[in-house]
């Protein structure tokens, strides 16, 4: 254990700064008293953290003090050369990094599974995508990582892209052979954007999978509240400097980022970071001994199957984030959309998100043997009500799997004039937006691609199904289309 990671010098930095009970005549208007609405909901010590940039505490624009040292203290943990604080999620870092590769019409290399902050990055950068096909599960239905192969055939293609955009891991744990990825992408010159927001715990123990900064990526964001423990919405651009230099990106940090951090956010960063490097071998020790034991106990279930390393490498994967639960439900006659209902209704159990076939449940630090065995206990329980009684629940799910055609690309889709069409009238018209189910907020459509049947089909598929669909309309059933 390295004890420089004792230190919390941006917390212990805020801390000492709210016992100094200063009298503010800046803001935050709450001036962290007499704001009864927020301390009876929140408890005062939200308050006396609440604070704003100051000499004392630093500033998110240019660290030169506990900002600095917090972030050096990241970069530290992750082992890459920079570490950036971000306070609107890694949704903002992956913008950052597109941004800060990519000029306006320069080639950026990508799977089409991406979150929606990658797409609308191409819309803020004006890069251009080269969609290459993730691999496909259809056994649980869902998308997965990129090989090798496809990665050279498409650079082989495209020898004038600038940089290649990755997941480590998927959002449902599966990982590509990022290393091999990685050097074949530098021998080409390609600069290796890694959207890491599921894989903020992947450096704290040697059985989870390589993290992206360790592997030479040039850069990746991290979601940090996502499995490692800080608030929600903080997360970390990391960045080793080769072709990207630390005030290329601080020049796009800069331009995008709230002159009013939350202090709240950053510190959480800095107690996480401190958390992991100290406990996380011993933690995860625990939390991967608890996992393996639940998904043993889980594969014995009639109807039930859960995604492990050892059925991901039987697939096209290079390696899996054990933390990750992607249950297989349809054996039971049920849907992931009802299985996810069923959970929350009568077992008082919130997964992340559901599919047609799956469930994913995420372990995080919070978690431990009892939280985990009451997913183990509820699926058992279901298992055991429902197991034989209707027919495995099977739909066409190869046909929403093809990436569409692309018109345009979506920055120019973006700002070109648009018409609102009812979905079911759109087929073969050119998106103007993207929708999605949110989770996980991968677009069925894209600005700039033709609509197709499948997709309208997909679409209408997910909205009988109860999933929260996500457009730019308040009404669900139209869409902006591109005005010919
Ligand atoms: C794969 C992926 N990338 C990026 C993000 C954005 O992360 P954040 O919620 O931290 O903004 C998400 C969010 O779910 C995601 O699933």
């Amino acid at each position: 254990m390295n004890r420089i990671h004792l230190k919390t010098p941006l917390y212990t930095a805020l801390q000492a700064y709210a016992e100094k009970q200063l009298v503010h005549f800046d803001v935050p208007g709450h001036k962290k008293r007499n704001c009864s609405w927020i301390t009876e909901a929140f408890g005062d010590r939200v308050l006396a953290l609440d604070a704003n940039s100051t000499k004392e505490l630093d500033m998110l624009s240019k660290p030169t003090g506990p900002i600095k040292e917090a972030e050096q203290l990241m970069a530290l943990a992750y082992g890459s050369d920079q570490a950036f604080f971000l306070v609107n999620g890694s949704t903002s870092g992956v913008q950052y990094m597109i941004m800060a590769a990519c000029r306006p019409n320069e080639k950026i290399i990508m799977p089409r599974n991406v979150h929606r902050s990658a797409i609308n990055a191409l819309i803020l950068s004006g890069a251009v995508p080269v969609f290459i096909e993730p691999e496909i599960d259809l056994e649980f239905g869902i998308s997965n990582g990129v090989s090798l192969k496809t990665v050279q055939q498409a650079v082989r293609e495209n020898p004038d892209a600038k940089a290649l955009f990755l997941m480590h891991p998927t959002y449902f744990g599966v990982v590509s052979d990022l290393k091999q990825i990685i050097e074949y992408a530098h021998d080409h010159d390609l600069v290796v954007v890694i959207d890491e927001a599921h894989g903020a715990h992947f450096p704290f123990h040697p059985d989870l999978p390589a993290n992206a900064m360790s592997l030479n990526a040039d850069m990746a964001t991290v979601s940090i509240h996502k499995t490692a423990g800080s608030l929600t919405q903080s997360s970390v651009l990391l960045l080793n400097e080769r072709k990207i230099k630390k005030h290329d990106v601080r020049t796009i940090v800069n331009l995008m980022q709230t002159s009013s951090a939350s202090y709240l956010l950053m510190a959480s960063l800095d107690l996480a970071r401190r958390q992991l490097a100290i406990n996380g071998l011993s933690d995860y020790q625990f939390i991967l001994h608890q996992i393996s034991k639940a998904k043993k106990a889980l594969n014995q279930l009639p109807g039930i199957e859960v995604m492990d390393k050892a059925y991901a490498r039987k697939t096209a994967a290079f390696d899996y984030d054990e933390t990750k639960f992607v249950v297989k439900v349809n054996g039971l006659g049920l849907s992931g959309f009802e299985v996810y209902d069923i959970l929350f209704n009568e077992y008082n159990i919130q997964v992340e998100l559901a599919e047609s076939y799956v469930i994913l449940a995420i372990i995080g630090v919070g978690d431990d043997n009892q939280t985990i065995f009451k997913l183990v206990e509820a699926l058992q329980d279901i298992a055991q009500r429902c197991y034989g009684q209707k027919k495995k629940y099977e739909v066409n799910l190869s046909r929403f799997f093809k990436i569409p055609m692309m018109e345009l690309t979506p920055r120019e889709a973006h700002y070109h004039k648009k018409l609102l069409c009812n979905i079911k009238d759109s087929v073969g018209k050119v998106s103007g937006e993207s929708i999605m189910i949110y989770p996980p907020g991968i677009p069925l459509v894209m600005p700039g691609e033709i609509i197709s049947a499948e997709i309208v089909s997909h679409y209408q598929f997910y909205r009988s199904q109860g999933c929260v669909m996500v457009n730019d309309q308040d009404n669900p059933g139209l869409i902006k289309v591109v005005d010919k």
